[in-house]
């Protein structure tokens, strides 16, 4: 069943209930004032003609009979006189107040009094006289009638005025259903007009904001989605170019081995051979040969170390505990007035060029760091496996990161992170409680 006859329904149900609760309560009271009325007009009635026979009780039929004629009608009262033989003498006349017209029977019988009759008797004749309520009946009757046409006149105003509203009312609806439909269907930018109702307004702003909050939701979706492939590229793009420049490192290292190392390796060999031929001869060749041999030899040994900060050999031969020990132990040649300490777990076999590398730089570039910013005295270097986590954890004991650590032009953290990231792992840098700065990695195994 639809709202508007639901309401419609329920109105006329209303005014319905009102008007019989109104109409039962008019019986009562015109029963109860029909009743007064009556029973006032006979005792009046009564006591007039009790006084009027009494005063004639020895005159004759035809006196009385005569003043009746002339006192003529008594309101809500039938008056008759009859002879020693029962014959009606005289009947008083109908009232002409709404004269041929009568209550319902049905109506008469709810609110008609008990009948009330009084008895005259004179001389030799009876005079009676009867209650008679038709008249006052009639007018409750008009006035039960009055009030039904004002119920019905009522419940059709009142009907029509809520089927009118509702109507008003209800008529934005089928746009909201629409709306809420193409929603449906993925038409996010659908909006709604502003009804004129106050409800209708209401529901259409809420709709509007919903739309908006799911587009924007969805624009935010799409760009975070696109965000993502944006890092992923260049997480990609970042690995390639590191994979690219560890070869060319590789490359380098090779070339300067193999290449460079074996020249300068010749030039000495050259150098010491002139040292030889001149050694009892031309004193001025023999020293410069000589100090062409020690250049040479210095510039083998630089060459030389030069390759393992390139390219970790030991990592192509070993593992990375024996490189790590091995450029700890560089760094304990060079830089003598630092500590360093270097703390290995047991490591899996086949940890993986890619893993071992990634440690072995971000201990490095950490080390570095430590070296170059942090002033510090002691330098403790810890790698193992936790929890199938390789774990890389560099401390310093100096004076931990400025304010404006991060500002740009400085890559070396970056590019912990993103080896780290590169291979699903998270890395950490910060200032301890005691001062220094930590460098912590997780890089997970599985
Ligand atoms: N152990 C440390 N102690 C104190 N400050 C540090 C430490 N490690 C890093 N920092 C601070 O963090 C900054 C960024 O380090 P990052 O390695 O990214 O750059 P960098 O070492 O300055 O330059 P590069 O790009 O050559 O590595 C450094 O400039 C330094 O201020
Ligand atoms: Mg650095």
């Amino acid at each position: 069943m639809s709202l508007r006859l639901q309401l419609n329904l329920l109105v006329a149900s209303l005014i319905a209930l009102f008007t019989a609760v109104v109409l039962a309560f008019q019986i009562v009271d015109t029963r109860r004032s029909v009743r007064e009325e009556t029973e006032a007009a006979n005792s009046v009635a009564t006591r007039l003609l009790t006084y009027f026979v009494e005063t004639y009780a020895q005159t004759s039929q035809p006196i009385v009979l005569q003043s009746l004629e002339r006192l003529g009608r008594v309101r809500s009262n039938e008056i008759t006189l009859r002879d020693s033989d029962g014959h009606t003498v005289y009947r008083s006349p109908q009232s002409p107040y709404k004269i041929g017209r009568d209550a319902p029977a049905w109506y008469a019988a709810m609110v008609t009094p008990e009948p009330m009759r009084s008895e005259l008797h004179f001389a030799d004749s009876v005079l009676d006289i009867d209650a008679n309520a038709s008249r006052a009946v009639l007018d409750g009757w008009d006035d039960t009638v009055i009030l039904l046409q004002l119920g019905v006149v009522a419940m059709l105003l009142g009907n029509a005025l809520v089927f009118w509203i509702l109507r008003r009312t209800t008529r934005p609806f089928d746009t909201i259903v629409r709306g809420l439909e193409e929603m449906q269907a993925g038409a996010y930018h659908t909006r709604l007009a502003e009804f004129k109702g106050a409800e209708a307004g209401a529901i259409a702003r809420a709709f509007n904001r919903t739309a908006q909050a799911i587009e924007d939701n969805l624009d935010a979706r799409r760009e975070a989605v696109e965000a993502t492939l944006r890092l992923e590229q260049s997480r990609e793009l970042a690995d390639a170019v590191q994979i690219r420049v560890e070869d060319e490192r590789r490359q380098i290292a090779q070339e300067l081995h193999d290449e460079t190392g074996q020249g300068i390796t010749a030039i000495r060999s050259m150098a010491l051979a002139l040292v030889h031929r001149f050694d009892d001869g031309d004193e001025q060749v023999r020293d410069t040969a000589q100090l062409i041999a020690d250049t040479a030899a210095t510039l083998y040994a630089s060459t030389h170390d030069l390759i393992p900060r390139l390219r970790p050999p030991s990592l192509d031969a070993l593992d990375l505990a024996a490189a790590l020990e091995d450029r700890v132990a560089g760094w304990r040649r060079e830089q003598p007035r630092h500590e360093f300490v270097l703390a290995i777990g047991p490591l899996p076999d086949d940890l993986g060029e890619s893993f071992s590398l990634a440690a072995y730089r971000i201990a490095q570039e950490a080390t570095t760091n430590a070296l170059r910013h942090a002033q510090a005295q002691r330098i403790t270097i810890e790698v193992a496996v936790d929890d199938r986590q390789l774990r890389i954890d560099v401390t310093d004991d100096g004076r931990g990161l400025a304010p404006d650590w991060q500002r740009p032009g400085h890559y070396g953290v970056r590019g912990m992170r993103e080896r780290a990231r590169a291979l699903g792992g998270e890395l950490a840098i910060e200032t301890q409680e005691t001062g220094g700065v930590r460098v912590l990695a997780h890089l997970p195994l599985e």
